[in-house]
């Protein structure tokens, strides 16, 4: 009895980490380092539209440790991190008005949070997809692939 008790605690906390689930809403967090609580993200076409909550811990404001989510195919990534950092924080290191962006939260700082919904019209089943951070030199460690099932 004590053992099983153990699995589920050991299974329930792998869970809690993965949002590999297939989802239509998720909460996300980062702090004052680069990285994103999920490694990877799964929704269904299905889901009308898709929600984001994003939450930093951290507590560098930010122009120093800012981040935001991002949403583009794989192939777009390089690219539109190169052209958010010129498009500068008040334009989120996003390029204004790009097809490419397929949907983006605005950066924010420790202590603060934002919220994204989209629509899934957008989102090609089995397509690659990636979501990262924008933030200049953040894309290459925060990034995870965003898997759209049908
Ligand atoms: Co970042």
């Amino acid at each position: 009895m004590k053992q099983m008790l153990k699995v589920a605690i050991a299974l329930g906390f792998f869970a809690a980490g993965s949002l590999s689930q297939a989802a239509c809403s998720f909460d996300v967090e980062v702090g004052d380092y680069l990285k994103f609580s999920a490694a990877d993200m799964t929704v269904e076409k299905s889901c009308e539209s898709i929600t984001v909550n994003l939450k930093h811990t951290g507590q560098l404001p930010a122009k120093i440790m800012g981040h935001n989510w991002v949403l583009s195919k794989n192939a777009d990534v390089q690219a539109l991190a190169t052209e958010g950092m010129s498009a500068g924080l008040a334009a989120d290191y996003v390029p204004p008005g790009d097809a490419r962006v397929v949907a983006f939260t605005s950066v924010i700082g420790g202590g603060e949070s934002t919220s994204l919904t989209f629509s899934t019209a957008g989102l090609t089943a089995g397509e690659g997809y990636t979501f990262f951070c924008s933030f200049p030199g953040h894309s290459y460690s925060m990034r995870g692939a965003f898997n759209v099932n049908s």
